[in-house]
């Protein structure tokens, strides 16, 4: 049995994501995905995530594609992981290009970069969202004030 690792925060899972997941899951018949907690993202990634590291895995394990979740803690485990599970292949997308090509040379692992799915990501998520509830209040705003002066109008008209 091929075995494939790939890591990550997964939050607010998109279609990139799952792009991601889908053609990893082609390089062998086994998908683990070390999914970073909580403290990992906020201390070493400088992330907080919308959803909780339990939430996000229980998204992650609903995957088809996906066959194990496991923590990831720290930047150093992957060496170890490797060697634990007994992985054929690493994959993650080429946003990280080059930086786990030591794991070929320690542990001969083959690792694979994957090209991103364009303009789709939880950070771009997050200030879309951000943006369109700022629009949804200059909205009302706007409202508000034409049904002010409406009122008004009707006053002196009256
Ligand atoms: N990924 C991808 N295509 C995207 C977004 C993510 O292939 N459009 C891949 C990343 O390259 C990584 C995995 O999905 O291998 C998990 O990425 P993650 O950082 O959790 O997702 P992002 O959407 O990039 O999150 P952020 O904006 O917080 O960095």
């Amino acid at each position: 049995m091929k075995r494939v690792i790939t890591y990550g925060t997964f939050d607010l899972l998109h279609y990139g994501h799952i792009n991601l997941l889908q053609t990893a899951k082609q390089y062998g018949d086994y998908l683990i995905v070390g999914l970073s907690t909580d403290e990992f993202n906020l201390l070493q990634k400088n992330k907080t995530s919308y959803f909780s590291y339990e939430k996000r895995k229980q998204l992650l394990e609903a995957i088809r594609y996906v066959d194990l979740v496991i923590p990831e803690e720290n930047w150093e485990q992957k060496i170890n992981d490797v060697k634990k599970y007994n992985v054929d292949t690493f994959v993650i997308g080429d946003d990280w290009t080059g930086k786990f090509d030591y794991l070929n040379t320690e542990s001969g692992v083959e690792v694979v970069y994957l090209p991103r799915t364009p303009e789709v990501s939880t950070t771009q998520i997050k200030a879309d969202l951000t943006m369109l509830k700022k629009n949804i209040w200059a909205k009302i705003f706007r409202m508000d004030e034409k049904i002010k002066w409406k009122n008004k109008l009707k006053f002196v008209v009256l």
